[in-house]
């Protein structure tokens, strides 16, 4: 029986889809059986980021509405043969409900080992959808006061029973020393959840995923997640020291 994780966030254009397609990856480079469910139906992006829009021919609504099997709707990954995604559709005719979103994540259950779900932002119809379905969340956040503030709604919205992790994307270690950057530390402090990870701003995050995913920062996160580990990526420590205080000034002047 799959692992299920909803991916929310609150506030929009956090990196909910990036961490999905990114921390997929990292688990299936594990050896762990990993599919992708985009149930950001409307605003779907999940198979733009993993580079496979081409291959889509059934989607998750087509699955629901009875179009097809499940298994018809999954993309193999072409590097991480253990990786796959259901992506949706722009429009769905009808309301997709709860329920049936229940029914088709229990008819590929059996599986995988973790089923992450990429949820919509906000705190409505398309996440109480996404959110019924798991039995755990991953909350992210950027070290910005609103993105927390509404990472914190979320987490009120939750159900007692899921089990909550938080992950702080975007950090920029040369603010966090320059004291213009919540820390690590404020952010899972306010948050009151379990720290899963830290993830660096990163200009590459689009160009190369399997380039990017072999940074550390998604391994540690999926290392995180599978052992329970809690080792977190040191944004910081390219600017500590001597050389780090010449980066920083250096970066300051771009
Ligand atoms: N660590 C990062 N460093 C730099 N850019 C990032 C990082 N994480 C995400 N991004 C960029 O931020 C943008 C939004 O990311 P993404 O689509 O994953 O957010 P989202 O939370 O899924 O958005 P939405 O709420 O619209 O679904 C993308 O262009 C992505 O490349
Ligand atoms: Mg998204």
């Amino acid at each position: 029986m799959a692992r299920k994780i909803v991916v929310t966030s609150g506030k929009g254009g956090v990196g909910k889809t990036t961490l999905c397609a990114n921390l997929g990856i990292a688990l299936a480079r594990m050896s762990k059986r990993v599919m992708l469910l985009d149930l950001d139906i409307g605003l779907n992006n999940l198979d733009v980021a993993l580079h496979i829009e081409s291959k889509v021919v059934y989607d998750f609504v087509d699955v629901v509405e009875g179009k097809c099997r499940p298994m018809q709707a999954l993309i193999q990954d072409e590097t991480e043969p253990t990786l796959y995604t259901m992506p949706t559709c722009h429009l769905a005719k009808r309301q997709v409900t709860v329920d049936a979103t229940k029914k088709v994540i229990s008819r590929i259950s059996d599986m995988f080992d973790y089923i992450l779900i990429d949820c919509p932002a906000g705190i409505d119809g398309g996440f109480r959808r996404a959110s019924a379905c798991a039995d755990e969340a991953i909350v992210v956040t950027t070290p910005h006061l609103p993105c927390v503030r509404d990472a914190q709604k979320t987490i009120t919205q939750l159900d007692d029973k899921i089990a909550t992790y938080v992950v702080i994307n975007r950090m920029r270690g040369d603010l966090v020393l320059s004291g213009e950057m919540l820390s690590a530390f404020e952010i899972f402090s306010l948050l009151g959840k379990i720290p899963l990870g830290i993830l660096p701003e990163n200009d590459d995050v689009n160009c190369n995923l399997s380039l990017y995913t072999k940074r550390p920062a998604f391994a540690m996160l999926a290392k995180n997640l599978d052992t329970g580990s809690a080792d977190m990526f040191d944004c910081e420590q390219t600017y500590r020291g001597f050389w780090g205080k010449i980066r920083r000034k250096l970066k300051r002047n771009v």
